[in-house]
């Protein structure tokens, strides 16, 4: 029995079928908009002093803090897959900690080691990024050093420049090809351009954490880098995350300091931003798949509530599409190499 609807010739008067361009794999692949290359990926690295083995960090399933050999072995893997970004991130003991952070610019730290290893091992195979900031390396966890004043304990953000531009250096000392600056200080940007600058590194790139929000996710790797504050929270330096034209404001400042690029973190709450962002400045836009993007996706993988597969996929391509031009992803090796994308 046929329902009594419209004629069935109704259907004949349409002019336009988008499911045309959908009828096939094929097709679908041809006239896809988005695509994922590994150089689009950035492979983020914890490294730590020492000779130990790689640790597993129970947060960050698939993801270990690894001693300057495990992470040339990684860098390898990562090269063979084409990923061939890489940004270091230095894990600490609480003993090499002080209110300062001053190990930060050690340069027989875990990232500077790293760096030189992976120069000697790869010369210029890979672009080199190094985190750049002091909470891992502070006893008090914050990303700037403290001061007392008559409304108690708070951020000295000038003072933290000094300490911020003296580890970007020692970076760039190591052969760094980036310094990117995730601690939300004001001016730090142009603070550590100029430091470089008069230091003869005037090619030394400055990948800026422009827009970062005070965020849930970055849970796990607070447990995996050892950063999480020992009180209070990063909200008097990270962005609040109800702010839009915040961001175009921090991505102008940063660019006018002198970043080379600029990043947006986190990714999956914030792809309004990275849409917004994209018109408005020529740099390359680089969005932080984040620590807790990643194990939220694991963790429902575990449970059995949804295809890893193609939720990684997925996720990516929506980054890509939302405007980034660079990708920092837990996932970009594991996601290769088992032909996910
Ligand atoms: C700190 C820093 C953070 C991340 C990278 N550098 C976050 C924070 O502790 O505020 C987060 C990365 C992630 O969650 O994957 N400077
Ligand atoms: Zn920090």
């Amino acid at each position: 029995k046929e329902p009594k609807t419209l004629p069935l010739d109704a259907p004949f008067r349409l002019t336009q079928r988008p499911r045309r361009l959908r009828a096939t794999a094929a097709l679908r692949e041809s006239v896809a908009e988005t695509h994922l290359r590994p150089t689009d990926f950035i492979a983020p690295f914890f490294v730590l002093p020492g000779r130990g083995p790689s640790e597993a960090i129970p947060a960050l399933p698939g993801v270990y803090r690894h001693s300057v050999e495990g992470f040339l072995r990684e860098a390898e893997r990562a090269l063979r897959l084409g990923v061939r970004s890489w940004l270091l991130f230095g894990v600490m003991p609480e003993e090499a900690k002080d209110p300062l952070g001053q190990s930060s610019a050690d340069p027989e730290g875990p990232v500077p080691q790293a760096v030189r290893a992976a120069r000697r091992a790869f010369g210029e195979e890979a672009v080199i990024y190094t985190d750049v900031c002091l909470c891992a390396h502070t006893s008090h966890g914050h990303c700037g050093v403290l001061k007392e004043t008559p409304r108690g304990l708070r951020i000295d953000n000038d003072r933290s420049l000094r300490q911020l531009a003296a580890m970007a250096l020692v970076h760039a000392e190591a052969g760094a090809d980036f310094v990117a600056p995730s601690d939300m200080m004001d001016g730090r940007v142009g603070y550590i351009r100029r430091v470089l600058d008069e230091a003869g590194f005037i090619e030394v790139g400055v990948l800026s954490y422009a827009v970062k929000y005070a965020s849930a996710f970055y849970g796990p790797f607070r447990e995996a880098a050892k950063s999480a504050p020992s009180f209070g929270d990063r909200a008097s330096y990270q962005m609040d995350v109800r702010n839009a034209r915040e961001a175009l404001r921090e991505a102008a400042l940063d660019e006018a300091e002198g970043a080379d690029m600029l990043m947006v973190k986190p990714a999956l709450a914030y792809l309004d931003i990275l849409a917004r962002l994209r018109p408005s400045t020529p740099l390359p836009l680089v969005a932080y798949n984040v620590s807790g993007e990643y194990a939220m996706l694991k963790a429902a993988a575990q449970a059995g509530v949804l295809d890893e597969a193609r939720a990684v996929r997925e996720t990516l391509w929506a980054i890509k599409r939302a405007g980034a031009d660079l990708i920092v992803s837990y996932h970009a090796l594991e996601a290769l190499e088992q032909g996910w994308l």
